[in-house]
C-alpha cells in the first residue's frame, strides 16, 4: 500500500488537473447514463405503450421527466419520437466534449507527474558518488530512467483511465440499474467481490514477473550500450559475431520474461468478462421471469436494464484490469525507488565550509583507502605538498597513484587517516568549493559530444575571447581553426573525431580557463604515445606555472623537473626527495630509473626518445 501511496504522491501536485479530469469524466458518464435512460421513452413511443413517460415512474423516469419531460411529451407520437432522437444526438455530442476533456486533462496530469519523477531521478543521480557509477552499469540506469519510469507512469494513466473514467461510469450505470430494479442489481453487486478474489493470486505473480522482465531489459540496454561504446574494439577484434550472439542471448531472456509477464497480466480481463457474461445471462433469465411471469417489471424497463447491464461490461473490464496494470507499474516504480532511496553520498552537508584556498600545504597523513572492504589500495600514505610546489608521484601500474590524487577533489574520502589542507581535514570543506579550486587533467580525457567551444568552457559562463586565449595557451588554437567549423565543430561522442593529443590539449585549455590554484595531472601512460608530442608537453608546462601541482608522472622530463618526487609502491610512499638525491641514494627510485629511463641500446622498446618511456605498462 505504501508504494501505491508513494506513486500517488507524484500526482498530488497536479491534483487540480486530476480533479478537472475527474469532473469531466463524471459529467460525461452522467450524460451517457442519461442517453441510456432516454431509451425508456423511445421504446414506449416506438412500441406505442401509452405516452412517452408513464404515470407511475421509477426514479430514472422521474429524472428524465423533470429534465426533459415537457419536451418529449409533445403533441403526438411523431413529434415525441423526433424530439427524443434529437435529444439523444445532442446529449451524445455534449458527452463527448466531456470525454475529450477528461482524456486530455488526464494525459496532462500523467505526463506532468512523470516529468517530475524523471527530473527527481536525474537530480538524485547527480548526487551519487563516483563509486556508485563505477559499480553500476550505465545501461541499467538508462533503462531505469526511460523504460521503468515509462512503466511506472502506466499507473498514472490507468489510474485516470480505469479508475476515474470507467469507475465513474460503473457507478452511474449501477445507479441506473438500482433505480430500475434493486432486486436484480443486488444479485450482481453481491457477486462482484467474489470475482475480484479470483484475481488475487494472479496479481501477486504479475508484479514479480514484471520485475524480472525489467531487470532483463536493463541488461539488454547495458549490453547495447557497451557494444556501441566499444564499436572500434568490436571491429578491430572482428567480434561482431560474438557480440551478436551475446546480444541475442540477452534479447531472448528479455522477450521470454516479458511474454511471461504479459501473459499473466492479460488474464484478468478476459476472465472478468467471461464471469460478467455469466452474471449477465443470470440477469437475462431473472429479468425475463420478472417481466413475463411476475409482471413486476415493465418490458421497456427490462430492455433498458439489459442494455445498461451490457454497457456495464466494458468499464467493468477496464476497472478489473487496473490491478494488473498497477502491479506492472509498481514493478517499474520499485526499480526507480531503489535508486531514489540511495543516500545522496556526493552532496555536501550544510556543516561543510567553503574552501578558502591553499595558503601553506596539503598533507596526506596516514591515509588508508579501499574500494572494497579490506582490499587496501592505499596503506598509510604520508606526503606533503607545499604551496607552489610541483610534486611528482611515480610508481608501478596499479600502485595507487590515481587513487591518491582522487582524494583531493573528494571523489573518494580516506577510510582512515586524513588529507589536511592547511591543517584542516578535507572533509570539512564542501566538495563543490574544493572542486572549483582545482583542475584535473586526467589519464583519460573526457570530451563531450558538443562543440569545441562548449567543451573548453564546460559549464562555465565565459566570453569567447577567454576560451580562445585558453586554447592558444594550450597549443590547441591552430588545430581547432583547421577543424571544419572551427570552434563550433562538434567533436563526436567522447571526442572520437579528435586525436588523443588533441583531446588532451582541449583538456589543458579547459583547465587553463578555470585558472585553478591547484592542479592535478594524471599523465597518460606509454600506451598513449601521442601525449609525448611536443605541443602537449609545452601546453602542460605552461599550465603548471605558478600553481601547486600534484602530478602522476611517467616521463623522466617531468619527474626530474619536480620539486619533490614520491615513489609509491603497493599503496605506501616508500621514498621521497629530489631526483639527484634519490638516484644517489640508490633505493627503489634508482631501481626504477635504471630499468625504465637509463640510456639503452638502439633495440630498446623506447618510443618517446631516450629516457622518455613510461614505467607503467
Ligand atoms: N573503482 C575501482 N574499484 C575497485 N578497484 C579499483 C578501482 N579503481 C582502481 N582500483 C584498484 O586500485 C588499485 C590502484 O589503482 P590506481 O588506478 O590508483 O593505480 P595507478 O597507480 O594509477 O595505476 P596506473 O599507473 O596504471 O594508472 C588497482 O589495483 C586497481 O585495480
Ligand atoms: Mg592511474
Amino acid at each position: 500500500m505504501g508504494r501505491y501511496k508513494r506513486l500517488l504522491g507524484y500526482l498530488w501536485p497536479h491534483r487540480r488537473t486530476f480533479a478537472g479530469s475527474m469532473g469531466a469524466a463524471v459529467f460525461a458518464s452522467v450524460l451517457d447514463g442519461f442517453t441510456l435512460a432516454l431509451l425508456i421513452p423511445l421504446l414506449r413511443v416506438l412500441f406505442e405503450v401509452g405516452t412517452a413517460l408513464p404515470e407511475a415512474q421509477t426514479a430514472v423516469e422521474r429524472i428524465v421527466d423533470v429534465a426533459v419531460g415537457g419536451w418529449i411529451l409533445g403533441d403526438g407520437q411523431a413529434s415525441s419520437l423526433r424530439n427524443i432522437v434529437l435529444l439523444i444526438l445532442g446529449v451524445t455530442a455534449l458527452k463527448n466534449v466531456g470525454v475529450v476533456s477528461a482524456l486530455y486533462l488526464g494525459v496532462y496530469a500523467q505526463e506532468s507527474a512523470t516529468r517530475d519523477l524523471r527530473r527527481q531521478f536525474f537530480a538524485h543521480l547527480q548526487g551519487l558518488s563516483l563509486g556508485f557509477y563505477q559499480r553500476t552499469k550505465s545501461g541499467q540506469l538508462v533503462s531505469r530512467m526511460l523504460a521503468d519510469i515509462d512503466q511506472a507512469s502506466v499507473f498514472f494513466s490507468q489510474m485516470l483511465q480505469s479508475l476515474v473514467r470507467q469507475g465513474v461510469m460503473v457507478v452511474v450505470y449501477v445507479g441506473i440499474l438500482f433505480a430500475l430494479s434493486w432486486q436484480l442489481t443486488l444479485v450482481t453487486v453481491l457477486v462482484a467481490p467474489g470475482i475480484a478474489m479470483v484475481f488475487k493470486p494472479i496479481l501477486r505473480r504479475v508484479r514479480s514477473q514484471f520485475a524480472v522482465a525489467a531487470e532483463a531489459r536493463g541488461e539488454l540496454t547495458a549490453q547495447l550500450n557497451e557494444t556501441l561504446r566499444g564499436a572500434k574494439e568490436v571491429k578491430t577484434y572482428a567480434a561482431e559475431g560474438y557480440e551478436s550472439r551475446r546480444f541475442g542471448v540477452a534479447l531472448d531472456r528479455f522477450v521470454r520474461s516479458t511474454l511471461r509477464a504479459r501473459r499473466l497480466a492479460a488474464l484478468p480481463s478476459p476472465l472478468s468478462e467471461t464471469l460478467a457474461a455469466g452474471v449477465f445471462v443470470l440477469l437475462l433469465l431473472a429479468g425475463a421471469w420478472l417481466a413475463i411471469g411476475g409482471q413486476a417489471m415493465r418490458p421497456e424497463l427490462v430492455m433498458t436494464y439489459l442494455v445498461v447491464a451490457l454497457r456495464l461490461l466494458s468499464p467493468v473490464k477496464h476497472v478489473a484490469q487496473f490491478p494488473a496494470f498497477a502491479e506492472q507499474a509498481l514493478a517499474g516504480a520499485e526499480r526507480v525507488f531503489e535508486i531514489l532511496d540511495r543516500p545522496l553520498d556526493d552532496v555536501d552537508s550544510p556543516a561543510t565550509k567553503t574552501f578558502p584556498g591553499l595558503k601553506e600545504a596539503i598533507e596526506f597523513r596516514d591515509v588508508w583507502f579501499a574500494y572494497r572492504d579490506d582490499d587496501w589500495v592505499l596503506k598509510g600514505v604520508n606526503l606533503t605538498v607545499r604551496r607552489g610546489e610541483i610534486v611528482a608521484i611515480v610508481g608501478h601500474s596499479g600502485a595507487g597513484k590515481s587513487t591518491l590524487v582522487d582524494l583531493l577533489p573528494r571523489l573518494i574520502d580516506p577510510v582512515r587517516g586524513e588529507v589536511l589542507l592547511d591543517g584542516a581535514p578535507s572533509t570539512d570543506y564542501s566538495r563543490q568549493s574544493l572542486r572549483r579550486s582545482l583542475a584535473v587533467v586526467a589519464q583519460e580525457t573526457i570530451i563531450f559530444n558538443d562543440t569545441v567551444l562548449a567543451n573548453i568552457a564546460y559549464g562555465e559562463d565565459v566570453e569567447r575571447e577567454a576560451i580562445v586565449k585558453a586554447a592558444r595557451a594550450a597549443n590547441a588554437h591552430e588545430f581547432i581553426e583547421r577543424l571544419p567549423d572551427g570552434y563550433e565543430t562538434r567533436v563526436g561522442e567522447r571526442g572520437t573525431m579528435l586525436s588523443g593529443g588533441q583531446r588532451q590539449r582541449i583538456a589543458v585549455a579547459r583547465a587553463l580557463l578555470r585558472d585553478p590554484p591547484i592542479l592535478i595531472l594524471d599523465e597518460a601512460t606509454s600506451a598513449l604515445d601521442s601525449t609525448s608530442e611536443r605541443s602537449v608537453q609545452e601546453a602542460i608546462a605552461r599550465l603548471m606555472q605558478n600553481r601547486t601541482v600534484l602530478i602522476v608522472a611517467h616521463r623522466l622530463s617531468t619527474v626530474s623537473g619536480a620539486d619533490t618526487i614520491a615513489v609509491i609502491d603497493r599503496g605506501v610512499v616508500v621514498e621521497w626527495g629530489r631526483h639527484d638525491d634519490l638516484v644517489a641514494a640508490g633505493g627503489r627510485y634508482q631501481e626504477l630509473y635504471d630499468v625504465e629511463w637509463a640510456p639503452r641500446p638502439m633495440n630498446s622498446t623506447s618510443k618517446g626518445g631516450q629516457g622518455d618511456v613510461a614505467w607503467s605498462k
